[in-house]
């Protein structure tokens, strides 16, 4: 049971920012673009997920899980917030997310659907946010030559993703959801996830006529490959879910508590 406390963020997302706004990297700056665009529409799904598993449970189960499931929505929720203004600005750069209206077409596919395939489709996303965010706070550094308040964002929601990465999959467990369906959602997950952002990766550098340049290509093969290269670093952690033995409590290292506490000063709790 993990206590799950809801977070204004005090950052300005009113001023534009520059188009290569992480650190001049035109690379980095459109592949969190990319995944900037899938928010909105991701974790409009997750809390559908969640709160209709919720519903789900019997009421002996739904006591123990209420504040979770309330945390959950109330973080995610804010994250749909903060992400959509700063896709605003994107849009006006000139970028077309393309990524929305494909998830929402796909997603048409599960209404109806029982509450664990769709807990187990965001189980398996959260753990990809969750290895992502436990790497991004590790490796701040790329995101270094930034504005303090897009870092900030950066590092709020990789916190509070590192914090509520149980809440989807112990739903899915209390329901009684098994290994094999968790697993098949998995390697389904990872296959749209990867093309998905991959190829709104792309289109982000085209629009921003740096798709061609050397520049873009070798950033990317040091972001991505290099020894604190996304892909290096986070293969093994993803491999972990295939485990039937796995829980993401495994993989908890304690960054995002202490990015929590340090970084008092930009946000408050809600309802606190
Ligand atoms: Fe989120
Ligand atoms: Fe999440």
């Amino acid at each position: 049971m993990t206590e799950l406390v809801v977070r204004r963020l005090l950052i300005d997302l009113e001023t534009p920012f520059d188009r290569h706004w992480c650190g001049g990297d035109a690379f980095r700056s459109a592949l969190f673009n990319a995944l900037s665009m899938s928010f909105p529409v991701g974790e409009q799904f997750f809390i559908d997920s969640v709160r209709n598993g919720f519903k789900a449970l019997p009421a002996e189960k739904q006591a123990q899980f209420k504040a979770e499931v309330q945390g959950f929505v109330g973080q995610e929720a804010t994250h749909r917030r903060i992400h959509g203004l700063f896709n605003a600005h994107l849009e006006k750069q000139g970028l077309v997310n393309e990524w929305e209206p494909r998830a929402r077409e796909r997603l048409r596919l599960m209404e109806g659907q029982d509450a664990r395939h769709w807990l187990a489709i965001t189980a398996a996303n959260e753990h990809f946010t969750a290895i992502f965010a436990d790497w991004m706070l590790r490796n701040h550094q790329w995101l270094d030559g930034s504005e303090a308040r897009l870092k900030t964002m950066w590092l709020w929601h990789s916190a509070e993703e590192s914090e509520h990465k149980s809440t989807a999959f112990d739903l899915y467990v209390a329901l009684g959801g098994d290994y094999e369906w968790r697993i098949k959602w998995f390697r389904r997950v990872t296959v749209i996830f990867l093309s998905d952002t991959l190829r709104q990766t792309l289109r982000n550098l085209q629009r921003d006529g740096t798709l061609w340049k050397l520049g873009t290509w070798k950033s990317a093969a040091s972001y991505l490959f290099g020894r604190n290269g996304l892909v290096r670093q986070t293969y093994k952690p993803w491999r972990e879910y295939l485990r039937r033995d796995f829980h993401p409590s495994q993989q908890e290292t304690g960054l995002s508590e202490r990015w929590l506490r340090d970084n008092r000063d930009a946000y408050t709790p809600v309802g606190a």
